[in-house]
């Protein structure tokens, strides 16, 4: 009978992995292997079954070994206390504790991330401690911006000078020298990530200043640059820049990066062009008929590995749908339905010069617009209006008008789809009772007018209705100090709550009496982006390693 050896050779037979079970005969051929192992066992002597032993508890060691999880480490429960690393001088060092938790793991790290924005380039100095087992944030030790100018300070503005877009960054890069500790700048990793406004001059001009960002970075500079394979200096799509927005908010919660394994939270975020949804559906439990067991494959699915865990989440930006995409989309919408109703009996758009009432401004207030239409609008491109608020609050019309720019009539092709055709799974069956965080304009406009850390869609609703209302409704904003400087200053506030209601209730399909936060700081720390982008950055194998010093 054929013996069955694990991984130590032996005199018998070369191990051959792609051996055929019958291979030496056909008396075995229906046993299992566990039989065979063990008839193998019986017919041997004490001192082989030790040797057996060793091997294949060495074997099942290496194989732990070699096939642990790779993804970032930053969680280490079983590191021992007195065995941290110390600083070497009192240069650095931190006041939450004398050593780190693991030896692995210097006591202090400093991160550089700078966003390269379409109107200046921003710097953010982060110092962690590794006094715990997870990497603590102790704050944003430097934040520093390009000076504004006109046409922007960004690195867009110097797009036929490569060289002279590398230097821009010169003032917040001496900044974050001044603040990292010298011992520690060969091991402090830099990022630069760039947003949409770097798209917009050209794919060629773009690699271009990249390049030559990564070039100066790399030679005039002690700080390690983010390899290229990590994309250290690049330009960072939507995908990204949402699912770093919900890397921040569930590490300042703690629910990344950490022992804590409850629910992450899902985070919506309102910027100006673009509207970006991120969360972790669940799907276990679900048994109702034609519910997805898992999420489905596509461009929205979005796998993270941090902390040690993996995250399938679903994350789509939702462009045009940013809060002043959508006045201008509003205004478009209620000028082009009073352009059909009033074209059949005249030829001057006589209707143009006089104000006209547009359902989602406050009762009582009037602006002028700048419409922008269509390129072949009859009306031509862009048109000049007075809106002026309807004599009585109208919040129904208004949230017609925002429910129509969603699009929820649109061709699905993957259900279910939240609006304009993109799929989404639901929120009532996949993120029932999970923390949902609206952040950006979401809270701009709702926390001014006092309106609490957490409340309900409904409430939205109610505050909606209140604010286009105009200055008879508004007594209820006295209290609240500076509610009403803001309310008189902005006519289209009744226009953004009735957005962001269509958008959230009509397009994310959230109930009524769903509770949200709204959020612009966590233990008072700034939302965004670059935190979470950060992060990655502490743990080793995330594309830097520390610079060598060279001495000539
Ligand atoms: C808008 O109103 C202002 C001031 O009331 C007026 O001067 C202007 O001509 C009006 N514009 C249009 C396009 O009606």
């Amino acid at each position: 009978m054929r013996r069955t050896s694990v991984s130590l050779p032996t005199k018998h037979i070369a191990h051959d992995p792609h051996e055929k079970p019958d291979r030496y005969g056909k008396n075995n051929r229906d046993e299992s292997l566990i039989m065979k192992m063990q008839s193998a066992w019986m017919s041997q002597s004490q001192r082989a079954r030790y040797i057996k032993t060793g091997a294949i508890v060495f074997a099942v060691f290496l194989l732990f070994y070699f096939f642990s999880p790779a993804g970032v480490d930053l969680y280490q429960g079983d590191a021992l206390a007195n065995q941290g690393q110390k600083p070497s001088d009192s240069s650095y060092g931190t006041d939450k504790c004398a050593r780190s938790f693991s030896k692995d793991k210097p006591i202090v790290q400093y991160v550089s991330m700078i966003d390269a924005g379409s109107t200046g380039s921003r710097i953010h100095v982060y110092k962690f401690n590794n006094c715990g087992p997870a990497p603590e944030l102790e704050g944003e030790v430097l934040f520093k911006q390009t000076e504004v100018r006109e046409g922007g300070s960004g690195l867009s503005a110097y797009k036929d000078d490569p060289e002279a877009a590398a230097k821009s960054l010169d003032p917040l890069l001496d900044a974050a020298l001044n603040v990292i500790p010298d011992k520690l700048k060969a091991c402090s990793p830099i990022a630069v990530k760039a947003t949409a406004g770097l798209r917009l001059i050209g794919p060629e001009r773009s690699e271009k200043i990249l390049k030559a960002v990564r070039h100066h970075l790399e030679h005039d500079y002690p700080l390690p640059v983010v390899s290229e394979a990590e994309n250290g200096v690049s330009m960072m799509d939507g995908a990204d820049e949402g699912v770093y927005a919900w890397v921040t908010v569930n590490y300042l919660l703690g629910k990344i990066g950490g022992p804590d394994r409850s629910e992450t939270a899902a985070v919506f975020d309102l910027g100006g062009g673009s509207t970006q949804i991120v969360f972790q559906p669940t799907f276990t439990g679900l048994t109702s008929g034609g519910m997805p067991q898992k999420l489905a494959e596509g461009d929205h699915k979005y796998e993270l590995d941090f902390g040690g865990r993996k995250f399938s989440l679903y994350q789509h930006s939702h462009l045009g749908y940013g809060l002043m995409s959508a006045r201008e989309a509003i205004h478009a919408t209620l000028v082009n339905d009073l352009y059909e109703d009033n074209k059949a009996d005249q030829a001057d758009p006589a209707w143009t010069h006089s104000p006209v009432v547009n359902p989602c401004f406050s009762a009582g207030m009037t602006k002028t617009v700048k419409v922008k239409l269509p390129e072949s609008h009859p009306l031509g491109a862009t048109l000049e209006l007075n809106m002026t608020g309807p004599a009585t609050a109208a919040p129904a019309q208004c949230r017609n008008l925002a429910e129509r720019i969603l699009k929820k009539q649109a061709e699905c092709k993957l259900s279910p789809c939240s609006f304009n055709g993109v799929h989404q799974p639901s929120i009532a069956k996949t993120f029932a009772r999970e923390d949902i965080y609206l952040l950006s304009y979401f809270a701009d406009r709702t926390q001014p007018l006092g309106m609490p850390e957490s409340f309900t869609l409904r409430e939205l609703s109610d505050l909606a209705r209140r604010v286009c209302g105009g200055e008879q409704a508004w007594d209820v904003f006295k209290s609240v100090p500076g509610a009403l400087a803001e309310l008189r200053d902005r006519p289209e506030h009744c226009m953004d709550l009735n957005f962001m209601l269509a958008l959230t209730h009509t397009g994310y399909e959230m109930p009524l009496d769903r509770e949200v936060r709204i959020a612009k700081k966590i233990k008072d720390k700034e939302l965004g982006w670059c935190l979470g982008a950060s992060l990655p950055l502490l743990s080793k194998g995330s594309g830097w390693q520390c610079k060598v010093t060279e001495v000539h």
